[in-house]
């Protein structure tokens, strides 16, 4: 029974209409695709089987069997949920999922929360106190835009796209003004929508030179870059100088949560002042600790997963290219494909989806800037060059059917 089809208070009402009636218009997420089986590379969606050519599952772990069956062993022992708080007690196998993704990131320990959008609400706002600076990248993901709306009397601001040039600035800025705050160099290391890479060893130099501390999102970088997957640090053998490294598991790692990881007392102080680990129970339970920590383990014990993730990224990547498709300035997996106008990125992926039987999501104005409306293309190590090429042959039709190439 639904109670609540006529909803009693108006301006309620109206501003539900209002908001529905404009996204609607927008074409903003018009349909949602359902996935009913593994997010795998070809899974079914919408009802039929599709090449998935988007999703974050980078290392292609999302349904591998080690990880069902540690999730089902972890049920077994420890029950399917949480029925408490941390603060309260804490499950050993939560303690030990901290101590395995501290190892992962070459840190001395590690926190986890509900997701990787909350470990970056959680972490921002209690490391920053009054008269301190964030200085923020433009491009940097929204939970990091919004950990720094969330942190008051917090002095705000935002360098320009991967130029050290005005990062400079802005720390010299921070400097003159502040008396005896800190700084910190808040960025993505990977960016989601470009696929570029930023600039850590400039950015660990400036930070030195103008007494700042640096906070890095490794939600697309770990698990992808360095050689063994262990993110943005390895691949700068940058060991020791990023203060906060903040991770999601739902990507590459392919379960849920998120987690920061430092040293003993950044994590000391963010397990007692960090709102969302303090007053929430629901998250990090049992199975996603279980299948977390398998994952962790494939990725030390086959560190050729990644290997083949950068081999189908090149060959995928350049196929685009030599086609004749502008794919921006991507560094890695991540490969927009750019066609301007909205309308024409939202005709490729429907075309593909219901032509090709190829699933890349359309992005366009204000995910992206105006006129750079894309589909992003994601290649993960389970992909096969026949799949590849396939796909490749598929963009090469559309393309030309729709007058981009
Ligand atoms: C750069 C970046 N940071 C943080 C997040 C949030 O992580 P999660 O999906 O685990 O909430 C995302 C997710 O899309 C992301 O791309």
């Amino acid at each position: 029974m639904v109670w609540s089809l006529k909803m009693p208070n108006q301006k309620f009402t109206k501003f539900l209409e209002d908001r529905v009636s404009e996204l609607k218009q927008s074409g903003f997420a018009a349909h949602i695709r359902v996935l009913s089986g593994p997010n795998s590379t070809k899974a079914t969606l919408d009802g039929k089987e599709v090449l998935i050519l988007c999703a974050n599952n980078y290392l292609g772990l999302a349904n591998h069997p080690e990880m069902m069956q540690a999730a089902k062993d972890a049920v077994d022992k420890y029950g399917a949920g949480m029925g408490t708080g941390r603060m309260i007690m804490t499950y050993d196998i939560q303690n030990d999922l901290e101590k395995r993704l501290a190892e992962f990131k070459s840190s001395e320990d590690s926190l986890c929360f509900a997701t990787g959008y909350i470990a970056n609400l959680g972490a921002i706002w209690p490391l920053m106190a009054e008269g301190d600076t964030i200085v923020s990248e433009e491009l940097n993901h929204a939970s990091i835009i919004d950990g720094c709306r969330m942190s008051r009397n917090v002095n705000r601001l935002v360098y320009k796209h991967l130029d050290m040039k005005d990062l400079e600035e802005k720390l010299k800025t921070s400097a003159k003004e502040r008396s005896k705050g800190k700084t910190m160099i808040i960025s993505d290391a990977v960016f989601s929508m470009d696929g570029d890479i930023c600039k850590l060893p400039e950015m660990i130099e400036l930070a030195e030179k103008y007494d700042a501390f640096i906070f890095l999102d490794e939600a697309h970088a770990s698990g992808v870059l360095g050689k063994t997957g262990r993110g943005t640090v390895e691949h700068f053998n940058a060991y020791g100088k990023v203060e906060v490294q903040m991770g999601t598991l739902s990507k590459a790692i392919a379960t849920v949560g998120g987690y920061i990881a430092g040293t003993e007392n950044l994590i000391y102080y963010l397990r007692r002042a960090s709102r969302p680990f303090v007053f929430s129970t629901g998250y990090l339970d049992p199975a996603t600790c279980g299948a977390t920590m398998k994952a962790l383990e494939i990725i030390k014990r086959e560190p050729e997963r990644v290997q083949r993730l950068w081999d189908n990224t090149r060959y995928f990547k350049k196929g685009l290219q030599d086609l004749g498709f502008n794919t921006g300035v991507s560094q890695t997996p991540i490969t927009p494909v750019i066609v301007g106008p909205a309308e024409t990125a939202r005709e490729l992926s429907r075309y593909l989806y219901e032509q090709e039987n190829i699933y890349v999501q359309a992005f366009s104005y204000p995910v992206v800037p105006k006129d750079t409306a894309r589909v992003r293309t994601i290649v993960n190590a389970h992909h096969t060059r026949e799949q590849l090429d396939f796909a490749l042959g598929a963009f090469e039709r559309a393309g030309k059917k729709l007058d981009i190439i």
